[in-house]
């Protein structure tokens, strides 16, 4: 397969860095939106030609050299009897976790069939130089959303509460979710993904030390089980800061790293084997264009001397960004000269 992406995650590497963005499939297109208007997310997901056309289109729209899987990470609770629910101010569940009921949480994993199905369906529609990239939510990012009873409640207040007041019964939580996420991802990569990125976006609402210690063991678990399929897999803990020094070759390939910290600090923070994605702050993308060019200008430094580099945002695209600057980036990635 002569995909740059995945080159260059096996050290192959081109003139340019690879360019995939978070939260691309779907959000910003105003092909997505024109669907979004007589379907529902949910729904598309669970429909396979939907599901696996949403997901290609960024491909044909934005020119990024790889899919992402046109999916959500709360997939996992509704497979831990959670019952996920999108309403239009976003997720919630209608049995979640509370802080005096006692858990009894029970993984069905035959309720996630449906995506192994849309994974399969993409591999046959995809061209064979785009990778799948397939992922999973974080451990403490999943536990955390497992607390939202309503979709107003967004600032996780009770699962922090609940994790330090009962550290036991959490991190009891915590190992169902892996056990339930191993199972989920290394399905995936039965049904054929390529690249796999695990979403920790919530990994800065502890201290790093605390992470380390009680929750990486976690994702390490997931991503080594991953790794153990002979898919590449990338890591992004959101927040993690000073914590990135922490992850090494024997955790990921590659760490996503977010837009709180430059891409130099980062690279000194991280084991020299690991590689970089990341990590460019998308509120750029509010930028007039040449505002943008200006940033774009001030990375290549970095792009040139770390071949190791795959672009990427810092978070997903906010929903409001005019896929027409995305557009601009990708374009100016691929015909700048990167003097490598
Ligand atoms: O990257 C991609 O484009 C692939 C698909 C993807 C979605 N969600 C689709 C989605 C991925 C990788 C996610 C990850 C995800 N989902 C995260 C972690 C990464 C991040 O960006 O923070 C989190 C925390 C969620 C949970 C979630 N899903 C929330 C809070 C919401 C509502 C608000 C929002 O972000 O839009 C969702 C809904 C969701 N997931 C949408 C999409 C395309 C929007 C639904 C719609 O179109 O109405």
């Amino acid at each position: 397969m002569n995909s740059i992406l995945l080159n260059t995650i096996n050290r192959k590497y081109s003139d340019r860095p690879p360019v995939w963005f978070m939260r691309q499939a779907g959000r910003i297109l105003p092909s997505y939106q024109n669907l979004k208007k007589t379907h529902r997310f949910y729904d598309m997901m669970k429909d396979k030609n939907l599901a696996s056309d949403v997901t290609l289109l960024p491909i044909n729209d934005l020119g990024v050299d790889a899919a992402i899987l046109f999916s959500d990470i709360l997939v996992i609770p509704d497979a831990l009897g959670l019952d996920l629910e999108f309403t239009d101010k976003g997720p919630k569940f209608n049995n979640p976790l509370k802080f005096d009921k006692p858990n009894s949480i029970i993984y069905k994993p035959e309720k996630l069939d449906y995506i192994y199905n849309n994974i399969k369906e993409v591999i046959n529609k995809k061209a064979s130089n785009i990778p799948l990239i397939g992922f999973c939510g974080g451990p403490l990012t999943t536990f955390l959303f497992m607390f939202r009873d309503n979709e107003n409640n967004r600032n996780f207040k009770d699962a922090i509460k609940y994790f330090y007041s009962n550290r036991e019964e959490s991190l009891k939580i915590i190992e169902l979710i892996t056990e339930a996420s191993i199972d989920y991802s290394v399905k995936q990569c039965k049904s054929g993904i390529e690249c796999f990125q695990l979403f920790e976006t919530y990994c800065g609402s502890i201290p790093n030390e605390l992470y380390t210690e009680l929750i990486l063991p976690y994702s390490k678990k997931i991503l080594n089980k991953v790794k153990e399929q002979g898919c590449p897999t990338i890591f992004f803990p959101k927040g993690f800061g000073e914590g990135l020094r922490y992850i090494n070759k024997d955790i990921c390939d590659y760490a996503s790293v977010d837009w709180h910290m430059s891409l130099n600090d980062a690279r000194t923070l991280l084991d020299q084997e690991v590689g970089i994605q990341g990590n460019m702050d998308p509120r750029i993308l509010y930028y007039k264009n040449e505002k943008i060019e200006e940033y774009l200008n001030s990375i290549k430094k970095f792009g040139s001397e770390n071949k190791d580099w795959i672009f990427n945002l810092g978070h997903g695209f906010l929903p409001d960004i005019d896929f027409r600057k995305a557009k601009l980036v990708v374009d100016w990635i691929k015909k700048t000269n990167w003097k490598r």
